[in-house]
C-alpha cells in the first residue's frame, strides 16, 4: 500500500471538519437528557400530544406515583406528567409559579421547589410557599397503553 503525505492545508481542513463535528455532539447529547414527547401513529388528534407508555422513556408512568418530566408543543420547560391512580393522569407545568424555576418531581404526593421552598401537591395545587398560584395544569386522559395531552 502507498502512503501519501498529508498536506499542511489538508490537516488544517481535517481539523476543522472534526472540531465542528463535536461542536454539534453536545447538543446530540442533550436532546436525551429530558423525556422527549412521541406522537404515535393511532394518537394524532388535532391539539392533542400523546405519550406511548410501551416506551421505556416513559414506563414510570406505568404505575401509580410515577413520573416524569416531558417537553410539550409551546411550553419553554418540561411539564411532569405524574400518575396519580390507576385511571388519573395530572399533566403540569415544571415552570414555579413564584420565580419560574424548575420544580421538582412529585415524591410522596408532594411537589417542591427548592428556589424558595413553594410546595404544590400532585396535581400541580399550590399547598404553600411563596408561589401565589398552582402550576399551570394541563387535561389529560389515559388512553389503553397510551397518554393523551390537551395542548389548549
Ligand atoms: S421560584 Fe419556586 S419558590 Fe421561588
Amino acid at each position: 500500500m502507498k502512503e501519501r503525505k498529508i498536506t499542511r492545508r489538508e490537516l488544517l481542513e481535517r481539523t476543522i471538519a472534526s472540531c465542528a463535528a463535536c461542536t454539534f455532539v453536545p447538543f446530540l447529547l442533550a436532546s436525551g437528557d429530558e423525556r422527549i414527547a412521541k406522537v404515535t401513529d393511532a394518537g394524532i388528534e388535532a391539539g392533542t400530544m400523546t405519550f406511548d407508555l410501551t416506551d421505556p422513556a416513559y414506563s414510570p408512568l406505568r404505575k401509580t406515583g410515577g413520573a416524569v418530566y416531558a417537553n410539550i408543543e409551546g411550553e419553554s420547560q418540561p411539564v411532569i406528567i405524574h400518575r396519580v391512580s390507576e385511571s388519573e393522569v395530572a399533566v403540569f407545568s415544571s415552570r414555579c409559579t413564584h420565580a419560574g424555576c424548575k420544580v421538582e418531581l412529585p415524591k410522596a404526593g408532594e411537589v417542591v421547589c427548592h428556589c424558595h421552598n413553594s410546595v404544590f401537591d400532585g396535581a400541580g395545587k399550590r399547598l404553600r410557599g411563596p408561589a401565589s398560584r398552582d402550576l399551570k395544569r394541563f387535561e389529560a386522559r389515559i388512553q389503553q397503553d397510551s397518554i393523551v395531552v390537551n395542548l389548549s
